[in-house]
């Protein structure tokens, strides 16, 4: 199969942009992830697909961790946690119940771990949520390999 075009395949589905936040060791880290999905309200879970290439990944088996939905402002953010230090970013750290969190987001989810599964070259870590926090505003989106922003809402949409 090939796997760059498959890759654009997979590019196809627009995602927005988290932020996976966990501590290890008294050390905060952070890996950017789009490959994000609600799971279940009962009990409540989250899911994130994590390449075994990165160091979030071993770092992250039972570990909690935090999934801060980042905001259209957020494009340095993402690179950041993504390989590509901003020097003039200002992380904004917040102390979580269970895991480190970021400020400005348009959401965070804090979670306990839940189970982790087998992915290929991925592990796929669910979250059991400890708590949760949303605000209203611009998610930061993904789309063919780009950062681009949601269009304004058309009037009468469902
Ligand atoms: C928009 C975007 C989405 C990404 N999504 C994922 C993802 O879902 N899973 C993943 O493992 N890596 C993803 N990455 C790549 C990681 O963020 C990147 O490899 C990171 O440097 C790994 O960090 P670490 O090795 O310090 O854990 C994404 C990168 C970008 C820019």
């Amino acid at each position: 199969m090939d796997t760059r075009a498959l890759r654009s395949c997979f590019g196809r589905f627009a995602t927005g942009v988290t932020v996976v936040t966990y501590a290890v060791g008294g050390e905060r880290y952070g890996i950017t992830v789009n490959a994000f999905t609600s799971v279940s309200l009962d009990p409540p879970l989250l899911l994130v697909s994590i390449d075994r290439r990165a160091k979030a990944c071993s770092k992250l088996e039972g570990t909690p961790f935090a999934v801060n939905i980042l905001s259209a402002e957020q494009q340095d953010v993402a690179l950041h946690f993504a390989g590509r230090p901003q020097e003039a970013l200002v992380l904004q750290w917040e102390e979580g119940e269970v895991a480190p969190r970021l400020g400005g987001v348009l959401a965070w989810i804090e979670c306990v771990p839940w189970r982790a599964y087998d992915g290929g070259d991925h592990v796929l870590y669910l979250g059991k949520i400890t708590n949760f926090h949303y605000r209203d505003g611009q998610p930061l989106i993904f789309y063919t390999g780009t950062f681009t922003h949601l269009p304004t809402v058309v009037e009468g949409s469902p």
